[in-house]
């Protein structure tokens, strides 16, 4: 399985931008494959959080495509890719998306359940353990800590096995012993098969990816 973008661009318009209309992200290539840890680095603003939602099926390019299995996910209908992102994406958004009025548990549990498929308990709770944040599954979403909700998000994009993940700062709150346990997960997603996509500031990431990736002004090079 390879997701590939081709030349997807995307602008935006906002007052006081002198013209009003600014690249968020340049005309950008890149092919995310399958058992392959992809990190993105950059600073604030310069465009990742953009990128990546454009890469799964969130955002829709202002220029180029996004294909996968060969077809352009963008020309589907919403309902066609909503599912799409359901069944073969996990999202750790930048900003944690909880339902507040769930259980950790039973958020961790949701995508696998929205369209039928096995019952994915035992694996959520074994997830949440290796977080560290097992004892919380019966707490409401809307009453964890800032780390807290970040770990339930990360459970919940792994929950499904995706083909893809995408992870958004996923460990913007949590401590360096926490971090690493994350990149592991991540990383042992990517041996298992799946596309990893991974934006963070952290460091040492370096060492958990396998390609390294600098975006800056809206434009993505190779890193180090
Ligand atoms: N919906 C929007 N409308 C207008 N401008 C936007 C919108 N979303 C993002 N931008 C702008 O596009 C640029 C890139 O934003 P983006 O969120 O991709 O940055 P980022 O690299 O993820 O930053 P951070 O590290 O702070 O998360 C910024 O200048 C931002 O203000
Ligand atoms: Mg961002």
């Amino acid at each position: 399985m390879e997701i590939k973008a081709e030349g997807i661009a995307r602008t935006f318009f906002r007052k006081g931008r002198g013209t009003n209309f600014f690249y968020a992200v340049h005309p950008t290539d890149l092919t995310l494959r399958s058992g392959t840890l992809t990190a993105v680095v950059g600073k604030s603003g310069s465009g990742k959080t953009t990128l990546a939602n454009m890469l799964c099926g969130l955002l829709r390019p202002t220029e180029g495509r996004v294909l996968f299995g060969g077809e352009n996910v963008y020309a589907w209908d919403d309902r066609r890719r909503s599912e799409w992102r359901s069944r073969k994406i996990g999202v750790v958004p930048q900003v944690s998306s909880g339902l507040q009025s769930l259980t950790v548990l039973e958020n961790v549990v949701l995508p696998s359940a929205m369209y039928g498929g096995a019952d994915r308990t035992g694996f959520a709770r074994e997830l949440l353990k290796t977080l560290g944040v097992a004892e919380l599954s019966d707490v409401y979403a809307g009453e964890l800590s800032g780390g807290e909700a970040r770990r339930m998000a990360v459970a919940r994009a792994l929950i499904n096995v995706p083909e893809l993940i995408v992870a958004d700062e996923p460990t913007g709150d949590l401590d360096p012993e926490m971090t690493r346990t994350v990149f592991g997960l991540l990383r042992n997603a990517a041996e298992k098969g799946a596309a990893v996509l991974l934006i963070t500031h952290e460091e040492n990431a370096a060492a958990f990816a396998d390609r390294v990736f600098v975006m800056e002004k809206g434009t993505l090079s190779p890193g180090f």
